[in-house]
């Protein structure tokens, strides 16, 4: 039968829930990559302009129209664009926001499963292993099977599948025991929990000192420094500013870091009550959000890195930060695997708090699209998933899979529905609704500039960050498409994927139609 009617269990839970999806991976391996790639300092310019002109203001959109979305019963994108914008059209452009979290979660989870893992081997005693970088370094490409395509299901790689396992049921059952029995009471405990043991590993970042007096450069002031000044040696603070590439990563981190333009809070925000105060919630979770990436993400990684390897060591990209040089970085402290394990630890609980989100609009769709119970919704969600992270697995030769579904669907794809959403709420919607639509029941009023934004700042700012990105990327991706077979099938399955939720979104559409029928 139809499930029962979904709801929060209270303020504070959702703005914890919103900050359990916010807070993940982005924060704690992806902004360090992306600031050690860029040079630190200078990164932050076009970090906190994307912040302010797309982040914060599509933030409040997408919570407001989330909840008026719920107010008409619907809880997942295609319903809630069909309700602003009655057009045949639009609940087929709300494909996107089940195809976005969708299409993350497959890969998303093959790296919680790599954090759980390495949590393991400090906890049973694997690591430190005490061999240089290298050895990490091959610790690493082997359990990832970055060798040869399809090696991460033969036998002797049979501890990546039992952690994907782990990791697939954990998330399945915290969705299965629904909003405020699952992904609310685990975001309660985790987020908590999470944010303590960051400040813990900061405080003794912080207090490395001058852990060998011989290289008395390296000690934590210049390792803040290293993070934070925008000026270089080589280059000169508006050299680095003109990268046009920085500012597309950096609007890119924005979308990611925050859940915002993938259609998560859409749906989380849709359970609202309808004076349930969305201005001060979405601000909450956004402040939440960059002070654990801003203040302990940052100053953690990449200090530490500083410090106790050097300047060299300190950059590298997403993976070689988090699973080659800090595992290196733990071992030279003291009391260095018990960092270790809690830094896994927390990079595991940030992830599964965002993992769960990335489902959520998912069931909501088979629920209220398809009329499916919740036990169907989640069975065959996982179906669907696992196949796509059987997928990104299998094609794990030098990660391609793992990095075509990252462009697809967590580049372009983003930016498409970031786009969609700030039309419709700008234009179709109206901004001046929108505003007045966000006061009730909230404390803080919008400011009224905030439509000029809405309107004309943000979709100018999103579609030509767009076009050079295309301009910039596409031709190597499309070169890569038709010279490799493995990015090939992987594209393949993407467009698999968006032909299975079209076709559900049709049936979900006469399903309406035939229920708004019925009401009359
Ligand atoms: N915001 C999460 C992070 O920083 C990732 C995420 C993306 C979560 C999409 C939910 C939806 O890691
Ligand atoms: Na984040």
């Amino acid at each position: 039968g139809p499930a029962k009617k979904e709801s929060w269990g209270s303020m504070l839970g959702v703005i914890l829930a919103v900050m359990g999806s916010a807070i993940g991976l982005g924060n704690f391996l992806r902004f360090p990559g992306l600031a050690a790639k860029y040079e630190g300092g200078a990164f932050m310019i076009p970090y906190f302009v994307a912040l302010l002109l797309l982040g914060i203001p599509i933030a409040w959109l997408e919570w407001t129209m989330g909840r008026a979305g719920g107010q008409k019963g619907f809880h997942s994108t295609p319903g809630i664009f069909r309700v602003i914008w009655p057009h045949r059209a639009s609940p087929y452009v709300g494909f996107l926001g089940l195809i976005v979290p969708v299409g993350i979660y497959m890969y998303y989870v093959v790296i919680e499963a790599w954090c759980l893992y390495y949590a393991y081997q400090y906890a049973i005693g694997t690591f430190p292993l005490h061999d240089g970088a290298t050895a990490y370094q091959s610790f690493f490409a082997d359990f990832t099977g970055q060798s040869a395509n399809g090696i991460l299901f033969g036998f002797e790689h049979s501890n990546f599948i039992v952690f994907l396992l782990i990791c697939y049921v954990l998330n399945m059952i915290i969705i299965y025991r629904g909003l405020a029995g699952g992904i609310e009471l685990v975001s309660m405990i985790g987020i908590p929990v999470l944010f303590v043991s960051a400040v813990a590993i900061l405080v003794r970042v912080l207090t490395l000192g001058t852990p060998d007096p011989a290289l008395p450069e390296q000690n934590v002031l210049n390792g803040l420094g290293f993070m934070w000044n925008p000026q270089t040696e080589s280059k000169s603070f508006l050299e680095s500013l003109s990268n046009g590439e920085m500012w597309l990563a950096a609007a890119g981190q924005i979308f990611f870091t925050l859940s915002v333009g993938f259609g998560v809070i859409i749906t989380y925000s849709s359970y609202l009550k309808k004076d349930d105060d969305v201005v001060l919630s979405a601000t909450t979770s956004v402040a939440g959000n960059t002070f654990a990436e801003v203040a302990l993400g940052g100053m953690i990684t990449i200090p530490a890195a500083f410090i106790l390897l050097g300047p060299a060591a300190a950059g590298g990209g997403t993976f070689q930060l988090g699973f080659i040089t800090l595992p290196l970085v733990f071992e030279q402290m003291p009391i260095g695997s018990l960092f270790g394990f809690l830094w896994f630890s927390l990079l595991f609980i940030a992830a599964i708090t965002s993992s769960i989100s990335m489902l959520q609009p998912a069931i909501a769709f088979f629920e209220e699209g398809i009329g499916t119970s919740r036990r169907a919704s989640v069975t065959l969600l996982s179906f669907v998933t696992f196949v796509g992270t059987v997928v990104v697995a299998y094609f794990s030769k030098g990660l391609i899979g793992l990095d075509q579904m990252d462009f697809w669907i967590g580049t372009v794809c983003i930016f498409l529905l970031a786009t969609i959403q700030v039309i419709l709420g700008g234009w179709v919607f109206g901004a001046d609704r929108l505003i007045a639509e966000a006061r009730k029941g909230s404390v803080l009023s919008l400011p009224r500039w905030i439509a000029f934004v809405i309107r004309f700042v943000s979709p100018v700012y999103l579609i030509v960050v767009f076009i050079v990105w295309l301009y910039q990327n596409l031709g190597s991706y499309i070169e890569t498409l038709s010279n490799d077979d493995s990015a090939r099938m992987t594209f393949l399955f993407i467009l698999f994927l968006s032909g299975f939720f079209i076709t559900l979104i049709a049936q979900a559409v006469r399903r309406w139609k035939r229920q708004a029928g019925e009401e009359r």
